[in-house]
């Protein structure tokens, strides 16, 4: 019994940006009030985590990378009822409070609590869980994955069914419910419609799926890697453009193939050139453009003011609009349930210790989702 004890795992630390990750011996603390410490079964690796290693987006270093987890509860701290030791779990990378502003907020979903922007690395009581060779190391995002015991805090674990199968449903902890609910939760893509996604990698992908769900028409899928079509065909993508092929703006593109241009456009790369391009692919009057893809906090988006007057809208989406807690679990029972499938996202499985493959497979554009397994 590891209850109240600290725990000697492996983890992967990032000791600075731009560095390989190196798989060390870690001390995890038990879990304080609170919190709960889980036993890692399986993460996913995603954008934002290639966006925290490169540097491109702002974090405290040393860390332990990765928030796409699923995992059982080991252990929880004092005041903790929603969880107990045994019960399946996701991490939320965006976590439910129920008590702040967004929480208590009918639409907010942006809790509070959340250690995104900006990121402190720590807990919520300011101190980290982690220690490596006798140093303090940074929690990602208040949820790392990346190794094989993490501690975070209770409002940012989901409790999902005993039935889940550990290997695939990590990815319902973020890529899946940021796709799927951008598209059906938050823009509510209408049947009939002509939807733009630009990025077909994991989270893309998921967009696909809830575009093609929603009964939309036409999908127009574009990506730099040729190697994504394939499967955004099969999910349900219409039409392929690879903007490095094209003799003029894929804005332009997408408005010729329509004449008008697209109801929705989607935007999962996290870029500003593909955030301008996916603004401009909409229809003038009724489009609506989603920000997906998190960009680095530094840079600036710059729009024809005059244009925003005819009628369309940007909007940011984050973790599908979902209210995290109380909605992921009911994806994973979706998911059983046979109303969504998530299992062609999941193209590759790996173990832990094999990261290194996990990240080349990623770097190389090979992977949908390369899940790793614990
Ligand atoms: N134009 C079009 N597609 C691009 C471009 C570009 N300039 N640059 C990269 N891409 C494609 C990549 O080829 C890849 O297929 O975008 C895709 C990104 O997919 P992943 O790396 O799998 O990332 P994902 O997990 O899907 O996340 C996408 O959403 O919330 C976020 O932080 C996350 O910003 C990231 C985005
Ligand atoms: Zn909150």
């Amino acid at each position: 019994n590891t209850s109240g004890k600290a725990v000697t795992c492996w983890a992967a630390i990032a000791w600075k940006k731009n560095s390989p990750l190196s798989i060390e011996e870690v001390q995890v603390e038990p879990p304080k009030a609170g919190e709960v410490r889980i036993k890692m079964i399986s993460s996913g690796i995603c954008g934002s985590d290639d966006h925290v290693l490169k540097g491109t987006f702002p974090v405290k270093f040393p860390l332990i990378p990765g928030h796409e987890g699923a995992g059982i509860v080991e252990s929880i701290g004092d005041k903790v009822s929603s969880v107990k030791p045994g019960d399946k779990v996701l991490t939320l990378i965006i976590p439910q409070c129920r008590e702040c502003n967004s929480c208590l907020h009918r639409k907010g979903n942006f809790c509070e609590k959340q250690d995104v922007l900006p990121s402190s690395g720590l807990m919520l009581d300011g101190t980290s869980r982690f220690t490596c060779k006798g140093k303090s190391i940074y929690h990602s995002f208040r949820v790392s994955t990346f190794t094989e015991y993490s501690v975070v805090p209770e409002i940012a674990v989901a409790k999902i069914d005993d039935a889940a199968p550990m290997d695939k449903v990590c990815l319902i902890s973020c890529g899946v419910p940021t796709g799927y609910g951008a598209a059906v939760q938050s823009a509510k893509v209408t049947p009939g419609s002509t939807c733009v996604i630009f990025g077909l990698g994991g989270v893309g992908s998921a967009i696909v799926m809830g575009c093609k769900a929603s009964g939309a028409s036409r999908i127009i899928g574009v990506d730099i890697n040729e190697k994504k079509f394939s499967q955004a065909r099969a999910l349900g993508v219409t039409d392929c453009l690879n903007p490095r092929k094209l003799k003029k703006p894929v804005q332009e593109v997408v408005m010729e193939m329509t004449g008008v241009g697209v109801d929705f456009a989607f935007e999962a790369v996290g870029l500003v050139d593909t955030m301008t391009a996916a603004w401009e692919s909409c229809n003038k009057s009724y489009g609506v453009c989603l920000i997906v893809g998190l960009a680095s906090p530094e840079s600036q988006l710059s729009l024809e003011a005059a244009k925003i007057i005819t009628g369309k809208t940007l909007k940011g989406v984050c973790l599908g609009d979902y209210k995290t807690k109380d909605c992921i679990p009911q994806l994973v029972a979706d998911y059983l349930q046979n109303k969504i499938n998530i299992d062609p996202l999941v193209t590759h499985q790996l173990p832990f210790d094999q990261l290194h493959k996990a990240l080349e497979l990623y770097h190389a554009g090979e992977v949908i989702r390369c899940v790793l397994l614990f």
